[in-house]
């Protein structure tokens, strides 16, 4: 039996990555939050003075990520670039915005494809993102796709980054979380998207408690997600 594979897919705000964290922890499985190999490649090449559209020059930066995730408390994160903890800086507007430019280009998504996959490992994977159902683990088991309303996502997002002691008006927030979602949803390679085979979930009215107990219930009945 292949390692099972949960995929959680979704705009950003919609709280796709809290609810991957939790059901990772819940069930021992590995974690993949795929938005941040995006973001790590976007503030690499920042910092390495790459330009964002040269594609060649950023699967470079992509192929050598020496990356991993560890979690921490009930739904945290912690995000080691070579052992160095970088989870801030990744989530930083600059980062953010250097992600969705950078994923647009296919020898990025190339370049990251295989490194996706290595996270596939025993007992299982919870892998987050934009195209996980799509495109790098078509045969997961459980595919689920989340949507809530842009003000809904743009008010936890804006919650989410206050939290963090990252303040941003909404109003700006909003506007640039619209033109990621523009940029995601109409690029040619891997647009955001659900799979066919995606159970869809609208999050707008729920709570996180909710939105886990709901994909809790459909994972038990995929016999090897128990
Ligand atoms: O989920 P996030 O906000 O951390 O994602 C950052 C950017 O990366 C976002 O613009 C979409 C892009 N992304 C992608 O193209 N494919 C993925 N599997 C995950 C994220």
């Amino acid at each position: 039996m292949p390692c099972p594979v949960l995929t959680i897919d979704g705009p950003s705000g919609v709280g796709k990555g809290t609810v991957a964290k939790i059901l990772a922890r819940e069930l021992g499985w590995h974690y993949l939050d795929s938005g941040a190999l995006y973001r790590i490649v976007a503030c690499a090449a920042m910092e390495r003075g790459v330009d964002l559209t040269d594609g060649a020059a950023l699967a470079v930066v992509a192929s050598d990520l020496d990356v991993s995730f560890d979690l921490i408390g009930p739904d945290g994160e912690v995000i080691l670039l070579a052992g160095h903890d970088i989870t801030a800086e990744v989530r930083s507007e600059a980062c953010s915005r250097g992600a969705s430019i950078v994923a647009a280009r296919p020898e990025v998504r190339a370049a990251l494809l295989t490194r996706q996959k290595q996270f596939r490992q025993l007992p299982g994977l919870v892998a987050e993102g934009r195209d996980m159902g799509t495109v790098v683990f078509p045969d997961a088991a459980l595919k689920i796709f989340l949507t809530a309303s842009p003000e809904e996502r743009a008010l936890r997002r804006h919650k989410q980054l206050n939290q963090k002691g990252l303040g941003v008006s909404l109003s700006a927030l909003s506007q640039q979380m619209q033109e990621r979602d523009q940029r995601d949803s109409s690029r040619a390679e891997a647009p955001l998207v659900a799979a066919a085979d995606a159970l869809q979930v609208d999050t707008t009215q729920l709570s996180v408690e909710q939105v886990v107990a709901v994909i809790r219930d459909l994972a038990k009945k995929v016999a090897y997600l128990r």
